[in-house]
């Protein structure tokens, strides 16, 4: 029997005590989901004072409902709402934060997300690939000798920023100052943020902003084939970006791009790992690789939870909600819900039950979705020389192969990947 003390539902009033921070849930939060599918899909969480949802269902249809919206402040004033007025301390985060994809909604949200698109779209991802694989050998080769890494920080981290540097245009020596920036940008989104975080958000968001502007001006200077370059050039019907949205559509495709995927090859390792299936067959060609791919998506989501605003008085599932009011959809619960996925807790990727709700759904579908499926699979399959496996107590060992040539082992600390 699993011990799930940490987790407190009463099904009566639907509401759950859980410390997020504590690493009983965070270590394995899916037999958590489990326990929430089994007794209370829709929940007030006591500790975080807002509904969740974790139906498939209700997750789809809420991330698509128009009567919900990353904004408020387009339909009521913060007098309306209660709200208080933005801390003068955080004010370069949310500078930052203003014309985010991810924080504005239509019309606005059309437009950036049109010119992105357009944008995006030149850049031709999937070609990519072959330098993925490439770096991601050569980072293999440097601990492979070793037959032991903390895969996080000598590998996870360093595939995904120096992908997206190269893909938007900025030199790669910069990886390091950008994982920085990233991280403390991304500690704004952290469950009991401190007021220490909040300061490193903002020292780092004007750090990162100015940075972004003296490339933009080199750019539009001399404009080269980059996504920077193809941004500041996009036009769509007369418009174009202006420097404010091109600095934080830049922002947001980093911290965005980044965190998500360092996560998602974390998560990918070990449930690889832990399934005991062989690789060889997981990766044997290209339908193969994109359902192992799409299942550990599923079974393993990096990113959690998204917020939605309700903008109108509505009934979802019961639960009454008034303008203003905030709703928690959590993608990797959704994932799991036995109504939608046969014995959800498993790794099958021969399943075919349909889509995955890691990257969303609804306007705000992850625009860097198609690319990091290809990255995904170009960092996973990662080929090195044939090297003798023998796994230590408490670490796992990955043969990846590539069709035709040596097997890899690279072996892992367990638990290394979440
Ligand atoms: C495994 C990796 C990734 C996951 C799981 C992920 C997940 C998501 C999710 C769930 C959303 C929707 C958020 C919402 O509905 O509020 C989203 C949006 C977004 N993602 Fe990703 N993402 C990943 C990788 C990337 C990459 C590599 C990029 C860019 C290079 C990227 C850029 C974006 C952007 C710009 C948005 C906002 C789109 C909009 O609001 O219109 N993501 N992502």
């Amino acid at each position: 029997m699993t011990d799930l003390s940490f987790l407190s539902i009463d099904p009566a009033t639907r509401r759950v005590s859980l410390d997020a921070r504590d690493p009983a849930f965070y270590s394995d939060p899916n037999r958590t989901y489990a326990a929430l599918h089994a007794a209370c899909p829709t929940f007030y969480w006591e500790e975080q004072k807002a509904w969740f949802f974790t139906g498939y269902d209700h997750v789809n249809a809420l991330l698509r409902d128009r009567r919900f919206g990353r904004q408020i402040l387009h339909v009521a004033t913060r007098e309306d709402l209660g709200m208080p007025e933005p801390a003068a301390h955080t004010r370069h985060f949310d500078k930052a934060e203003l014309h985010s994809l991810l924080e504005v909604e239509p019309p606005e949200h059309t437009r950036l997300r049109t010119l992105v698109n357009r944008a995006f779209v030149s850049r031709h991802v999937e070609k990519m690939t072959p330098e993925i694989a490439e770096l991601a050998n050569s980072l293999i080769d440097r601990f492979e000798n070793d037959h032991e890494t903390e895969l996080l920080s000598t590998f996870a981290d360093i595939i995904p920023v120096t992908m997206i540097a190269r893909m938007i245009g900025i030199p790669e020596e910069m990886g390091p100052q950008l994982l920085k920036w990233s991280h403390d940008y991304v500690g704004m989104y952290m469950f009991k943020r401190t007021r220490a975080d909040e300061d490193a958000a903002d020292r780092s968001s004007k750090a990162f902003a100015d940075y972004v502007r003296s490339v933009i001006a080199e750019r539009r200077a001399h404009p080269r084939d980059d996504l920077l370059s193809h941004m500041i050039h996009t036009e769509h019907k007369g418009q174009y970006l202006s420097e404010d949205e091109l600095v934080s559509t830049t922002i947001v495709l980093l911290n965005a791009g980044h965190e998500a995927t360092v996560h998602q090859i974390g998560n990918s390792v070990r449930l690889i790992l832990e399934s005991g299936l062989d690789p060889a067959q997981l990766f044997s060609d290209a339908k193969a690789t994109e359902r192992t791919v799409e299942e550990t998506l599923r079974i393993g989501a990096p990113v959690h939870i998204f917020q939605r605003y309700c903008l109108e008085p509505c009934e979802i599932d019961g639960v009454a909600l008034k303008r203003g009011d905030k709703v928690s959809l959590l993608l990797a619960a959704a994932n799991l819900d036995p109504n939608k996925f046969s014995d959800p807790l498993t790794f099958k990727p021969m399943r075919d039950e349909g889509a995955n709700l890691s990257f969303g759904a609804g306007i705000h579908f992850c625009i860097g979705a198609a690319g990091t499926k290809h990255r995904a699979a170009a960092a996973l399959q990662a080929p090195a020389e044939p090297e003798d496996c023998r796994p230590a107590r408490g670490q796992g060992c990955l043969p990846l192969p590539r069709p035709g040539e040596a097997r890899t082992y690279v072996v892992i600390s367990a638990g290394a990947g979440v």
